[in-house]
């Protein structure tokens, strides 16, 4: 079979559905060089920092690499801006959902909440509320994510940082997402 014959899926058979389950799994099992290959094309698009993306992220991922975190912390740190261009209303979202399945629940809201922990480097700047974080002050995550964007990312806009290259990550990143899927341990 090279193709299923339905046009509609309740007409699938249980033959076409074990086909396709192979194609998904092999594509799956490719996540981690589409990610990378997307990663290495955010070369231009922060657009009135001094650095780009793909630097901020890089040079993120080098300072957690250097603290001695978790190398899924670090892939995480790594990806933490993934979804700027996507969704830029909800990047911090967007990213943790694509590291879901294969980290912890830790470092899945980490990334989820980065977005409006950050809010307290500029917001009260642009007349919104810097606090915003204290919604959280009582999670037991609140200061491991203060601590996130601290160390890794308001300060990861330096163009006379030495990052390490995404070549450095590459194996790191294949292992985290050849992880089985925390959803189906
Ligand atoms: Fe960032």
């Amino acid at each position: 079979m090279k193709k299923v014959n339905f046009t509609e899926m309740k007409k699938g058979t249980k033959k076409d559905y074990l086909f396709l389950d192979k194609h998904e799994k092999d594509f799956a099992n490719k996540t981690a060089e589409r990610i990378l290959k997307f990663m290495s094309n955010l070369t231009e698009t922060l657009e009135g920092y001094q650095i780009s993306r793909l630097e901020h992220s890089l040079q993120s991922a080098t300072r957690a690499y250097e603290n001695k975190e978790s190398e899924e912390m670090i892939v995480a740190t790594l990806l933490h801006d993934i979804g700027d261009e996507l969704a830029p209303m909800n990047h911090s979202e967007y990213a943790a959902a694509i590291l879901k399945p294969y980290v912890s629940e830790k470092t899945h809201w980490i990334i989820k909440k980065h977005g409006e922990f950050q809010m307290y480097y500029y917001a009260h700047h642009l007349g919104g509320d810097r606090n915003k974080r204290e919604e959280y002050k009582s999670h037991k995550y609140y200061r491991d994510t203060i601590n996130f964007c601290e160390q890794y990312d308001q300060n990861s806009f330096d163009p006379n940082y030495k990052s390490l290259p995404l070549e450095f990550f590459r194996p790191m990143v294949k292992k985290i997402f050849s992880r089985k899927p925390y959803s189906l341990l």
